[in-house]
């Protein structure tokens, strides 16, 4: 228990309640700063806010600290698979033997999509970016399960439902974008070696994944699984407190990910460095523009809300793009100029003042590159590991009893009390 805070506003004292996480992190808690004096709290962007308290991820940005219900990452990403992963967040534990194999026979259960939504691919131009595809395929997935609007209820089967289900409509829309036959789930396949296998295999030809790109996957994923309440995760939450359905909710936590600020950086890092690789421009002089403010132009992959140290996530994938791509026997120079940039950032004195790292869309994307993944699927990536976080964040929320409808407020800036005036009025 801590100390209430005290606050003297207009000469008057109010205590405010102190919450403390088993992490020791402090908030004070403000729910009824309004209706005792009149104020509200005033975060644009939630810099200092927090929405929830949350069970699940726990991050130090400071200390470069990520850890899954306690484990850290590092362990994780070393010693799990994804559907492992995915179990512990969704639940809490990781799972004994029984109940992963459980687990993994439900996500074969649920592999293949309604044939009727096949259909749905058609009606998309062969440019449609995966994204949009993949936020309004997951939304229709709704249609399919009528029983997934009680919300209270179906949970233990919807959750795998749409963990594997994702995964073949990523690969669907993959295969549509080239033209390709679509190719089904094969349930004696492994979680990420099953999704290789759609995306790359064509018919009437052997297809086997390689270890290491299956491997490697593994830990992209893992890495990505759970970021606590980062912007898509919070747009999950937001929409699913109006008890809106799971898959209505991680639809719009699709669309709060595409954005070039969030998820959709590791593609806007790859076209970066393309951009610099074809028109020859220096690092030095890239990262004079970034800090021209004028310029509206950013070092993508770098920064971060709350990591103002090396993301623990990047220096993971940083190593594993070196091994792939040595174990490949391939030599991407965007690799190198990845590194340059890196090096001249880190060693600029405006990065470091503003502790500005690379973050974990800085390297993912050359790895995906290394997988043979196209750069407009990337994102999609980032969702398909994103998805055990957005559904065990809304699991927690419809569990919470003290769950309310996220509703903020304001202060409003506009004009004040004015009449009508007709048209011919007007001036
Ligand atoms: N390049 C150049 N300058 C930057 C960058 C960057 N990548 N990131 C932050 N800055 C500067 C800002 O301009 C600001 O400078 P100022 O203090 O002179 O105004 C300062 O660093 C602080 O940055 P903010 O934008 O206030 O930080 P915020 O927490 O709001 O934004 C964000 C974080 C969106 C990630 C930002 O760093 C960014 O745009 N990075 C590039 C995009 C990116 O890589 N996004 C992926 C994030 S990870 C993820 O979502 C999975």
């Amino acid at each position: 228990m801590a100390d209430n805070a005290k606050l003297i506003l207009e000469g008057k004292e109010y205590e405010i309640p102190v919450v403390v996480g088993s992490e020791n992190e402090k908030a004070l808690e403000i729910s009824k700063l309004r209706s005792q004096t009149g104020h509200i709290t005033l975060d644009s962007g939630f810099v200092n806010t927090g929405s929830t308290t949350s069970a699940i991820t726990y991050l130090d940005g400071e200390q470069g600290i990520l850890r899954y219900r306690g484990i850290p990452i590092e362990q994780l990403a070393k010693n799990s698979s994804f559907v492992e992963t995915s179990y512990l967040l969704i639940y809490g534990h990781l799972p004994t033997k029984d109940q992963l194999a459980n687990f993994s026979h439900l996500l074969n259960m649920h592999s293949m999509i309604h044939e009727d939504m096949k259909h749905f691919f058609d009606g998309y131009p062969a440019t449609a970016h995966p994204m949009a595809i993949l936020s309004s395929m997951v939304c229709s997935l709704s249609a399919y399960y009528p029983e997934s609007l009680n919300v209270f209820e179906s949970f233990d089967s919807q959750a795998p439902r749409l963990l594997s289900k994702l995964r073949t409509i990523a690969a669907f829309s993959y295969k549509k974008s080239v033209g390709h036959p679509m190719m089904y789930p094969q349930n004696h396949l492994s979680y990420c070696a099953n999704f290789l296998q759609m995306m790359f295999a064509v018919p009437a030809e052997p297809f086997e994944a390689d270890e290491d790109i299956v491997k490697a996957l593994n830990i992209l994923l893992i890495l990505h699984a759970d970021h606590e309440q980062n912007c898509s995760t919070s747009t999950v939450r937001l929409v699913g407190s109006s008890q809106a359905n799971m898959y209505a909710s991680v639809s719009a936590g699709i669309l709060a990910l595409w954005g070039p600020l969030h998820g959709g950086a590791n593609q806007a890092v790859i076209e970066m460095l393309e951009d610099l690789q074809n028109s020859g421009t220096s690092c030095k002089k890239f990262i004079s523009s970034v800090k021209d403010k004028d310029s509206k132009s950013k070092l993508m992959g770098f920064g971060h809300r709350v990591y103002k140290s090396y993301d623990p996530r990047a220096k993971i994938l940083k190593e594993m793009t070196d091994l792939i791509l040595s174990k490949r026997g391939v030599n991407d120079p965007l690799l190198d100029l990845a590194k340059e940039m890196e090096e001249t950032a880190l060693s600029d004195s405006y990065f470091v003042e503003r502790n500005l790292y690379p973050n974990v869309d800085f390297y993912s994307g050359l790895l995906y590159k290394a997988m043979g993944i196209p750069v407009n699927m990337f994102t999609v990536m980032f969702a398909i590991g994103r998805l055990p976080g957005w559904i065990a964040h809304w699991k927690e929320m419809m569990d919470d009893p003290q769950t309310k409808i996220g509703r903020p407020r304001q202060i409003y800036t506009g004009e004040t009390a004015r009449d009508y005036v007709h048209i011919d009025q007007r001036k």
